[in-house]
């Protein structure tokens, strides 16, 4: 009796690690976020459109910003949609780590 609880609790566990493990690195993969919520306006390399005042995120000031500054920046521009105002900081965060690949 007891092993077969013990059996059902470990089985309940791996299955729910199995679920819960995958979602959460794929909430906080940046590259897929950048490419979900900005790659429209700000471009797939992050250049911008200057044309439509869509500005690069590769320029100089914005490398310069701290990871924080650049974080807020993120869900405090007025001209951002509802979207990517309201992402929680650590997908901004993760966001962050992708762009500074695109940076270099
Ligand atoms: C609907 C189009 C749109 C989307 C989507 C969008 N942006 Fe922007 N973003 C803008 C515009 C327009 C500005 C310029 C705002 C201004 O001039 O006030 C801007 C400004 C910025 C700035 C400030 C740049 C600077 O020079 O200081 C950063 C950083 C930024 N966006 C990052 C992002 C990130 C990261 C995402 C995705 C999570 C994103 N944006 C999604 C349109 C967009």
């Amino acid at each position: 009796m007891k092993t077969t609880k013990l059996v059902a609790l470990v089985t309940t566990l791996a299955v729910a690690l199995f679920i819960l493990i995958p979602s959460l690195s794929w909430a906080e993969d940046g590259a897929a976020l950048y490419k979900a919520k900005c790659a429209a306006c700000h471009g797939a390399d992050a250049t911008g459109k200057p044309a439509a005042k869509i500005p690069s995120l590769i320029a100089e000031d914005v490398k310069a910003k701290s990871d924080s500054d650049f974080a807020a920046t993120i869900t405090s521009t007025a001209k951002h949609p509802a979207g990517v105002k309201s992402l929680s900081a650590d997908d901004a965060k993760a966001i962050v780590t992708y762009i500074r690949t695109l940076q270099k």
